[in-house]
């Protein structure tokens, strides 16, 4: 239709280019988050985070606050051989991991990656678990591990309301699977069924861990003080060690215990009104969970891709970009990859990588549409960092508020695609988390694969503290007898 080159400005491509830019920074300026804004948010979710540790409140808390019942981090003396399964990530993932004491190390023996065709993510409960018992009994036999009855930590990313360690009950799907029947359900025992059908290997414990839980514990090996996993991959997330006795949902007032914040689901109750664009409102009116985890769908790897199409779609409508002209792909949702931000925003090869992206994308473009599209991925993806930072600076406030500190030292596991593979991400995130937790000093450790190894340490701990509240109870007479005299050398 009225797309030609006749369309170019009368002033030629390059003329009008003052004004070219300050249109498109217009509609770019809702993406602009300012440092009152960001302290802002962060005092929200601070709000929200409380609500969601409450007894009461939580049920109506959109930041969840999910006990763990991880209690302890590595103390170094865990060992052993584990099996872990990652789903919830990019990939499918059954690994076999073993845990060195001698030199404080986690070795993955080895790992294989299984696809999970859509139709799986989609279909039955039945079937998917089917298809994780498949993959694992694979696994064993390719491993010759048949035989031997390892003990599995499942990392299982998704808002799971736990019980117990190895017990843990789906909340809800996020990010994008959506299988029937598992909601409400128990996951460690539709696994166990699912291995059961089958009736030709079994497992032993089982310990449920969220990949955010795995990715802090698999840093916690290597330092002691890390006592925060965050994930900013296809979903976004994170947990922290906190006070026993404001976990007002769990029984006992001593020590600490790792807290699923699932962040992801910030926002949900209408609070962030005010910082959604019209484009965030697009992606989630098209998601497969409209309505949910509104702060995730601003901030992670599954969206971000589509909120660049989407505001390059807009400039194209007005007559910004491309002369006019969108494409059959840009008008296909789920065409711009999220990984071609970080590509387009490689400090020296980022023009370079725009244009044949934007050629593969079947766009007529010029060097200006080139250096828009370049600005619209840096706008989203600062934001992303931006958000992700007021989101972190809370939990590292909270934290060195609950130990009555002046300033606090601390380290954050962190994994995930979009932390790891943007050129530029990890630097924004800091520096805001620098400005927004100005008395806390945070130090950043990419975790070595925390979803396997993790999970491996998360099942070593639970073992270690099996083991030793075993010891506990075989001495529980001679501790009350103990207890009993210094009763009475206190009376007298
Ligand atoms: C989603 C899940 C959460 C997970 C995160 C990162 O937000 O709900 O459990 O930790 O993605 O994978």
């Amino acid at each position: 239709h009225h797309c030609s080159s006749s369309q170019t400005s009368p002033s030629g491509p390059f003329g009008s280019e003052l004004s070219l830019t300050l249109q498109v920074q217009k509609h770019l300026e809702p993406f602009r988050l300012s440092l009152e804004k960001l302290q802002d948010v962060s005092a929200r979710l601070r709000k929200d985070m409380i609500r969601g540790l409450g007894k009461h409140s939580h049920h109506r808390a959109s930041v969840k606050m999910l006990p763990t019942f991880v209690r302890a981090t590595p103390d170094g003396t865990e060992k052993g051989d584990f099996l872990a399964l990652d789903l919830g990530g990019t990939n499918f993932r059954v690994l076999h991991v073993r845990v060195l004491e001698e030199e404080q190390r986690v070795l993955k023996m080895d790992s294989q990656i299984c696809a999970i065709p859509q139709d799986i993510m989609l279909g039955t409960g039945e079937k998917l678990f089917d298809h994780i018992a498949a993959c694992l009994a694979e696994f064993l036999d390719s491993q010759k591990l048949r035989g031997q009855t390892l003990p599995l930590g499942f990392t299982f990313s998704f808002p799971c309301e736990q019980k117990e360690i190895d017990k843990s009950i789906l909340i809800r799907w996020t990010k994008g699977f959506n299988c029937s029947g598992v909601e409400g359900e128990d996951v460690v025992n539709l696994l166990k069924e699912a291995i059961h059908r089958r009736g030709d290997y079994d497992i032993s414990s089982v310990a449920m861990v969220n990949d955010t839980v795995g990715t802090m514990m698999s840093c916690g090996y290597r330092d002691q003080s890390c006592e925060i996993g965050m994930i900013i991959g296809t979903g976004t997330n994170a947990c922290y060690m906190e006070e026993m006795k404001n976990v007002k949902r769990v029984e006992g007032e001593d020590g600490r215990m790792c807290i699923n914040t699932e962040w992801g689901g910030f926002g949900d109750d209408g609070c962030l009104k005010d910082v959604l664009t019209e484009f965030d409102e697009e992606v989630d009116k098209t998601s497969i969970n409209p309505g949910v985890h509104t702060f995730e769908k601003m901030i992670s790897g599954m969206y971000l891709g589509e909120i660049v199409r989407l505001v390059l779609l807009k400039l194209t409508e007005e007559k910004l970009l491309f002369r006019g002209c969108p494409s059959e792909a840009l008008l296909t949702p789920g065409s711009f990859e999220t990984r071609f931000i970080s590509e387009i925003e490689e400090p020296d090869s980022g023009l370079e990588n725009a244009k044949k992206i934007l050629t593969k994308l079947d766009l007529d473009w010029d060097l200006v549409d080139a250096c828009v599209a370049r600005l619209v991925c840096d706008t989203v993806s600062s934001r992303s960092a931006r958000l992700c930072a007021a989101a972190l600076a809370t939990i590292v406030n909270r934290i060195r508020i609950n130990r009555g500190l002046d300033h606090l030292k601390t380290t954050v596991g962190v994994d995930g695609t979009v932390y790891r593979k943007h050129p530029n991400f990890s630097d924004e995130l800091q520096a805001a988390v620098r400005l927004l937790a100005p008395k806390c000093d945070v130090t950043f450790l990419i975790s070595e694969d925390g979803s396997g190894k993790g999970a491996a340490m998360v099942t070593a701990v639970a073992q270690r503290l099996a083991l030793q509240s075993r010891l506990l109870e075989d001495s529980d007479g001679e501790d009350e007898e103990e207890e009993e005299e210094e009763k009475c050398d206190a009376n007298i």
